[in-house]
């Protein structure tokens, strides 16, 4: 029941550039279960709640204007290590520095126009699945192959 999540976010421009259904497909293909996603337009106030750990940063007021700019797809993500795991996925924060087969290192190339979010622990998943799910937003479903990705 209470296996790992991680908040994942196709940020906006992901959404614009058409890499939503590339983004769920590695993660499903991987063998990770969603457990709530939604197609929406974050506030500002939303953004700079979400990052508020950077807001010392002199790109935070930046990064939160072109995380509110158009819509993101947000998703949460279930299994075993996925925090981790979904890191790795992403590549690095700078895509040069990601390698090739990552996401970021697949498609993009600035650090400020990213395409991916990713929860970088299980304490900041957690506080940032509630930040963006409502709980009734979130499902508890067994995936019908739960067996054949894990012993
Ligand atoms: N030096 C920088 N210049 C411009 N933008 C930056 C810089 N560093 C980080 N950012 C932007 O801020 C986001 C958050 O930075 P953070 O250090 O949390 O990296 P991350 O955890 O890899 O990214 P994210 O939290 O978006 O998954 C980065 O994804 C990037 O879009
Ligand atoms: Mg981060």
């Amino acid at each position: 029941m209470s296996q790992e999540r991680t908040f994942i976010a196709v940020k906006p421009d992901g959404v614009q550039r058409g890499l939503i259904g590339e983004i769920i497909k590695r993660f499903e293909q991987k063998g990770f279960k969603p457990c709530g996603m939604k197609f929406m337009q974050a506030s500002e106030e939303h953004m700079k709640k979400h990052y508020e750990d950077l807001a010392d940063k002199p790109f935070y007021p930046g990064l939160c204007k072109y995380m509110s700019s158009g819509p993101l797809c947000a998703m949460c993500w279930e299994g075993t290590g996925v925090v981790k795991t979904a890191r790795k996925m992403m590549g690095e924060t700078k895509p040069a520095d990601s390698a090739p087969g990552s996401i970021r290192g697949d498609y993009c190339i600035e650090i400020g126009r990213n395409i991916i979010h990713g929860s970088d622990a299980v304490e900041t998943a957690n506080k940032e699945i509630a930040l963006w799910f409502k709980p009734e937003e979130l499902f508890s479903w067994t995936q019908g192959n739960h067996s054949w990705i894990f012993e």
